[in-house]
């Protein structure tokens, strides 16, 4: 078992609530600040092509705002190669984007992709960024992942989320479950280190934080709709706490 499970930090919709003004009120890097007091383990960001939340000018903020990882989340382009290359994050974890979704909505498609994914997994490993894959819990992803030598995978958690809410959906909420910790499983046995995101809340965060493998939750939307309530400080820790709890 990974002893402790990290808590990576999306503070995306710090970003949209300050752009909903055009102003620079609230500032991700603030929110970055407050993370690390809270005992969060990293931060995270998703670098749009449509820059609807974070924008190329916050990258260096956040960075300078805290000595915490920042793990960079981006499209397959060359834009976005060419932006991780020249801000050096710790981590960079590529992502499938259609303009016209309002989130991420499946995970990426390593298997089709591998000519594409290829070139800017080694580019970035060459950078020594560390490379994540934000693939859905299947064999054939995870299978992928190691053709591509990326050092970790990110298991899209929405299915999950969604069959958690639907008091209809037992059956496959457990089969769901079941798919990321035996993904999690695959991916450690061959030396990939897996982590999970998407849809976390406060109710579902613990089955999957249970999972003994994965090392790392990245988690944003429902922790800035919490912070709204309780700040941000508060929510975080209250995450921690949780997470601690399900090992
Ligand atoms: N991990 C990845 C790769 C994501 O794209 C997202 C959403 O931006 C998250 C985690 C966090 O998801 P949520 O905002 O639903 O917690």
């Amino acid at each position: 078992m990974t002893d402790r499970l990290r808590l990576g930090v999306n503070i995306d919709h710090v970003a949209t609530i300050r752009n909903a003004r055009g102003g620079d009120h609230p500032d991700p890097a603030r929110a970055a600040e407050i993370v690390a007091r809270a005992g969060g383990d990293g931060i995270t960001v998703h670098l749009r092509e449509d820059r609807r939340h974070i924008r190329d000018d916050d990258l260096r903020r956040v960075q300078d705002a805290t000595g915490l990882p920042l793990n960079l989340e981006m499209a397959a382009t060359e834009e976005m190669l060419e932006i991780a290359l020249r801000h050096a994050p710790h981590a960079a974890c590529i992502v499938p984007e259609k303009r016209e979704e309002r989130t991420t909505e499946g995970g990426l498609d390593a298997a089709g992709l591998h000519n594409q994914l290829a070139p800017i997994v080694s580019r970035l490993g060459d950078a020594g960024i560390r490379v994540s894959l934000f693939i859905a819990p299947e064999p054939r992803q995870v299978e992928a992942a190691i053709r591509l030598g990326a050092p970790v995978v990110e298991f899209h958690t929405g299915e999950y989320a969604h069959a958690f809410d639907d008091p209809d959906a037992s059956d496959s909420l457990a089969r769901e479950l079941k798919r990321i910790a035996d993904m999690a499983a695959l991916a450690a046995k061959n030396g990939i280190e897996p982590h999970a995101g998407h849809g976390l809340t406060y109710e579902n965060v613990q089955p999957i934080a249970a999972i003994p493998q994965l090392a790392e939750l990245n988690i944003g939307h429902y922790l800035i709709g919490e912070a709204i309530f309780n700040g941000l400080e508060a929510s975080v820790q209250k995450m921690r706490q949780l997470m601690d709890e399900a090992r």
